[in-house]
């Protein structure tokens, strides 16, 4: 404990001495999130961590998150310093992506408006006409189907199929995964509703479609948060990372919250619901990004493929606005 409150004085101390906000997503450590709404900075989803960042005065961003959200910052603010806690915190949606094999893809289908999720790297949202965040998918498909666009969307093969049965669209879909709500199972979780039937479940869009069709209530993080205040349900079963407990847990304090139950251990598991990248981001490593900065902190992203990047993900902030 000693030790914490001595890193979280000196991070503190640094974000000042650096002219620095902390910009952090749900599923990171609650220390991190609760660090970053003491010191004027944001917790939030994909989408607003990007329009945040993008704002916000500060001359440095550090971004607690995964690579990609770094990389979504220095695209749109290339005039920041960008740091992040790891550059080594990947996501499996990005992994599951490669920059060349989608840039064939997409070749191969040239009638085609390329949709890609947040979740993958400058080099691919390059090549895409469209970036989006699960708390924005729905409208920006719903909008390119009604203009009559045939569209490939990529990577998320759950988050996909979502989209194409809400919206009645068909894409051609790449068909990468995240590695922690793929872990969702319809059968387990069917189980635990019957054993709280008063209980709402939440579902976040990456999961597969059995347990999506379970919910009460889909959608990103932030519409999850919101969701969760406005059900009238006392108890409320979770299905997405556990980082996200905390705010959730702040914006209803009286209500109950269950995690829903994924793979592991047998099938039932209620604590494996968490991202080992999103897990990297740390107290530790956060003061040595601001404090040493430098190649294994800071995110570089090459000029001629953030100018490329940026007009997608601009796009999407325009029509979100
Ligand atoms: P949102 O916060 O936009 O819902 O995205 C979730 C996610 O994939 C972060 O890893
Ligand atoms: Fe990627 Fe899933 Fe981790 Fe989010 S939770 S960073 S989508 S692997």
């Amino acid at each position: 404990v000693d030790q914490q409150r001595e890193l979280t004085a000196e991070i503190k101390e640094l974000l000042i001495a650096r002219n620095a906000v902390l910009v952090a997503h749900y599923y990171t450590d609650p220390i991190i999130q609760a660090l970053a709404e003491e010191t004027g900075g944001c917790v939030s989803d994909s989408l607003e961590m990007a329009r945040f960042g993008k704002e916000h005065s500060a001359k440095t961003l550090i971004v607690a998150g995964v690579r990609f959200m770094g990389e979504t910052s220095k695209i749109l603010s290339p005039e920041k310093t960008v740091l992040m806690p790891t550059l080594e915190a990947e996501c499996s949606l990005d992994l599951g992506c490669p920059a060349d094999e989608f840039t064939e893809f997409c070749d191969n289908h040239p009638d085609h408006t390329v949709v890609v999720y947040a979740n993958t790297s400058a080099a691919v949202k390059a090549r895409a006409d469209w970036v989006v965040t699960s708390s924005i998918a729905l409208e920006i498909v719903e909008h390119l189907d009604s203009e009559g666009h045939k569209i490939i969307w990529a990577p998320d093969r759950h988050l996909g199929a979502y989209i194409e049965k809400e919206t009645g669209t068909e894409m051609l879909r790449w068909q990468a995964a995240c590695i922690v709500h793929d872990e969702f199972r319809a059968k387990a979780l069917k189980e635990l509703k019957a054993q709280y039937p008063e209980a709402a479940v939440l579902v976040h869009p990456e999961s597969p479609a059995s347990v999506i069709a379970l919910a009460d209530a889909v959608g990103s993080t932030s519409q999850l948060i919101k969701a969760a205040q406005s059900l009238p349900n006392n108890k409320l079963i979770v299905a997405t990372d556990q980082g996200i407990f905390y705010k959730m847990q702040q914006a209803c304090p009286d209500k109950e919250l269950v995690a829903a139950p994924t793979g592991g251990n047998g099938g039932t598991c209620r604590s494996c619901a968490n991202c080992p990248w999103m897990a990297m981001n740390g107290l530790e490593s956060i003061r040595d990004a601001l404090r040493d900065g430098g190649s294994s902190h800071e995110i570089h992203v090459d000029e001629a493929t953030r100018i490329k990047a940026m007009i997608p993900l601009e796009r999407m902030l325009n029509f979100a606005a």
